[in-house]
């Protein structure tokens, strides 16, 4: 077996007796421009630095260095050093920004938006995110605003955003003007590290998921990746809003509980009318007194900064490390180590 070296990386691969440049690549995760898959559109070519190739198609026998072969029909007859430009590393999905046609827009309840959006079909290097990952809008003028994608990846190039239009601000009626008038809208994504993968995560971790109003749309893209994935993780979704009306979408995490016997929902408001049914208080002090083991847990905290923090301090004081809570407020609100 022969070693692959990528040069601007210095990863080295273990090419497979007779496995393709490609083919070695995608084994391990990476993903560069390749089409046809036969040597016809030319599209995968590499650099070889050194080393030598048996190209199948067109059948060529090339040596290093300098020489472009097509990685999809390239086998090793030796180490090899080659460089490709645009090879995206395992796991990393590239930024893009692209126009996607808006779909649909429908008003969920008295300020809050659901709209939806379709990603280009982008051949060999579609567009792609992780559950729980958030777009940025880049309007025309040059405002930009990030949201939550709130639909699970395995849903394609079908994506679905919550917006709550704040009339008070210049920037959201901007977005939210554009998104009802106008037919296709440039996003940039993928954004954020706040998300869950289904492949590699373990079954018996428990998810505590925390969202505070539109923060909701960061869990719903989550659990419904779990639920196409076939997971069967303990999930304890917490919704809070200021009142019931805040609420949108119905009775969709119910339904999730009522179908699934690993989804727990608690909604919680902060001021209750009298027929309401769910809890009464701040989310942090509803997730504690309802979660007193925090072992194998991971949560994750959608919301403000200041409602995140104060769910970590929580946590924290009930035997919970910060590595078991993911949050994108960290990263753009991050606040002093204590
Ligand atoms: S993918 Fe078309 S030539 Fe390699």
């Amino acid at each position: 077996m022969y070693v692959l070296t990528l040069t601007d990386t210095e990863q080295r691969l273990v090419l497979q007796p007779g496995e393709t440049i490609l083919a070695a690549l995608e084994r391990y995760r990476y993903r560069m421009r390749r089409s046809c898959r036969n040597g016809v559109c030319e599209i995968c070519q590499v650099q070889l630095l050194q080393g030598d190739v048996q190209q199948r198609y067109p059948a060529e026998r090339f040596s290093g260095p300098g020489v472009r072969v097509l990685a999809c029909t390239a086998v090793a007859l030796s180490d090899l050093h080659i460089l490709i430009e645009g090879l995206e590393m395992p796991g990393v999905l590239a930024v893009k920004k692209v126009v996607c046609e808006i779909t649909q827009t429908e008003k969920l309840n008295h300020d809050v938006y659901r709209i939806r959006l379709q990603l280009p079909a982008t051949g060999s290097h579609a567009v792609e995110y992780y559950a729980g990952q958030y777009l940025n809008i880049l309007l025309p003028s040059g405002k930009q605003a990030s949201f939550s994608i709130a639909s699970a990846p395995d849903m394609g190039r079908d994506i679905e955003l919550h917006i709550r239009h704040m009339a008070e601000s210049e920037m959201s009626s901007a977005i939210v003007e554009h998104l009802l008038n106008n037919p296709s809208v440039e996003v940039e994504l993928p954004q954020g590290d706040c998300y869950l993968q289904a492949t590699g995560m373990k079954d018996d971790t428990q998810l505590v998921l925390v969202a505070a109003s539109t923060g909701f749309a960061q869990v719903k893209s989550m659990v419904e990746h779990l639920l196409a994935n076939q997971h069967h993780n303990p999930i304890h979704i917490y919704w809070g809003a200021r009142s019931q009306e805040d609420f949108y979408l119905d009775d969709l995490p119910e339904q999730w509980a009522r179908e699934h016997t690993h989804v727990t929902t608690t909604r919680v408001v902060e001021e209750a009318a009298a027929d309401w049914s769910g809890s009464v208080g701040l989310l942090p002090q509803v997730v504690l007194s309802d979660i007193d083991d925090f072992s194998n847990t991971l949560v994750i905290g959608a919301g403000s900064p200041g409602m995140v923090y104060a769910l970590l301090d929580v946590c924290e004081e009930a035997g919970m490390s910060e590595a078991q809570m993911k949050s994108d407020v960290f990263a753009y609100a991050p606040r002093p180590k204590k």
